[in-house]
């Protein structure tokens, strides 16, 4: 997979119709939750991409029957709470932060010892983010100096805590959530920004009582949950690149079609539009509890900006499409208090700073953040360091670059955006 590689290059406008895939984040808590519930859910929209299938096929070796009767459908009879067998070898995380970290959570509250391990990247990312709540909680889980493979040994009695962290991080307060279900008393988190609330709020579909309300969540062990069926909408991570690429072509005119606008998500949507961005919501409604909304996109030009830190969390995966506009951009873009982007599948700061400077960008890096002085892009040959958005933020960058760009490593798209290559060129993109 690593060797693979697109050859990009600047385009004609982008035109047309776009439906992205299902958004990661709630496929993976929908086999997470069906798969602990009592009863039988359907899941439709499940996001068919490496990351998420390898959180089904973790709990299929967990002793959970998952069907999967049609692409983005699954039936998963779940055994209830205490139902999970202890799985023959190693759960195998793939590239995903999400899972490790939310199946840390729940693991530690099994009666049987596990080991989660993953691929290259997700080896060097931190985990003691959660194992060491998760340790005041009562769980045993050893890591190799506070990175994967975790081993976590089960049979322990977890108690409740009160836990405000210092990092905002829906995978860390879900992994304490989850741990709370098996925990005695009331679990509490508090974040110092709020993060994405799903796991709070697919919980309560799932009929466990949960309080919840930005920035903080709290529930109780000794519940069950129901089975309920579940509707994963659009990722509006992967509507992102569009977003930025119908912005920064000239002529272009694309609609994507109901698109998750959880406000916990969309941030980018204000910076873009802060930026001069033109964005029209329309046919806004909700999709299995999520509000939704079809995004027409037109050509606009941008000018720079300072990114509001309040706001980095409810954009966190959008970086690397943003490090694209605002190099597109007239005047200098600055993000701050966004450390957080080192430690995702590369780390995101350094990454796009280097390929930006190898298409003729000026990008200066910070410990937390960037400064970007926008101006125009000339070809090249950039890495993504096997990182899936990196790959295609680069793709996006080449439509408008005055020669062609070539993209190494693309492999890891698949993780979140299996076809993306296809729906780009569908809509006018060149790539290859
Ligand atoms: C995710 C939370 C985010 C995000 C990741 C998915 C989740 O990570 O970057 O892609 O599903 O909870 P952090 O919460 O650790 O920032």
């Amino acid at each position: 997979m690593s060797d693979q590689a697109w050859v990009c290059g600047a385009g004609g406008p982008l035109h047309g119709e776009v439906t992205v895939p299902g958004d990661k984040s709630i496929s993976h808590r929908a086999i997470m939750l069906a798969a602990l519930a009592d009863g039988v859910c359907r899941i439709d929209g499940f996001l068919e991409s490496a990351d998420a299938r390898a959180t089904e096929a973790m709990f299929r070796q967990m002793g959970v029957h998952i069907e999967a009767p049609a692409p983005g459908a699954r039936i998963v009879h779940g055994v209830g709470l205490h139902g999970l067998r202890p799985p023959s070898g190693p759960l195998d995380c793939g590239n995903s932060g999400t899972a490790m970290r939310l199946l840390a959570g729940l693991l530690a509250g099994q009666r049987f010892h596990s080991r989660l391990i993953g691929d290259a990247s997700l080896s060097r990312r931190p985990m003691q983010r959660v194992t060491a709540p998760l340790a005041r909680m009562g769980a045993r889980i050893e890591t190799a100096n506070g990175c994967p493979p975790l081993e976590i040994h089960g049979n322990n009695a977890l108690q409740s805590i009160d836990y405000a962290g210092e990092v905002s991080s829906a995978q860390v307060k879900s992994a304490i959530l989850l741990a709370g279900l098996y925990a005695e008393g009331t679990t509490r988190v508090t974040e110092p920004e709020p993060t994405r609330d799903y796991t709070e709020r697919m919980l309560a579909a799932f009929g466990w009582p949960v309080e919840f309300s930005p920035g903080r969540a709290a529930l109780a062990g000794g519940h069950r949950l129901q089975a309920t069926d579940v509707v994963v909408p659009a990722d509006f991570s992967s509507a992102a690149f569009f977003l930025v690429a119908a912005t920064l072509v000239p002529g272009s005119r694309l609609l994507l079609r109901q698109v998750g606008m959880n406000p916990r998500r969309t941030g980018l949507l204000q910076v873009l539009r802060a930026m001069g961005a033109r964005i029209e919501e329309h046919a806004a409604g909700e999709q299995g509890g999520e509000p939704v909304a079809d995004l027409l996109v037109r050509h606009a030009p941008l000018v720079g900006v300072d990114v509001p830190q309040e706001i980095v969390a409810d954009m966190i995966d959008e970086f690397p499409a943003l490090f694209v506009a605002a190099a597109c951009a007239t005047g200098t873009t600055v993000v701050r208090g966004a450390a957080e982007l080192r430690v995702k599948e590369s780390d995101r700061i350094t990454v796009m700073a280097q390929g930006l400077r190898e298409l003729g960008v000026h990008v200066e890096e910070t410990p937390d953040g960037a400064v970007i002085h926008g101006g125009s892009l000339r070809g090249g040959r950039v890495h993504s360091r096997a990182d899936h958005r990196v790959a295609m933020a680069f793709a996006v960058a080449a439509q408008v670059s005055k020669g062609p760009v070539r993209v190494e490593d693309v492999g890891n798209v698949a993780t979140s955006f299996p076809g993306f290559a296809r729906l780009a060129q569908e809509v006018g993109f060149r790539l290859g």
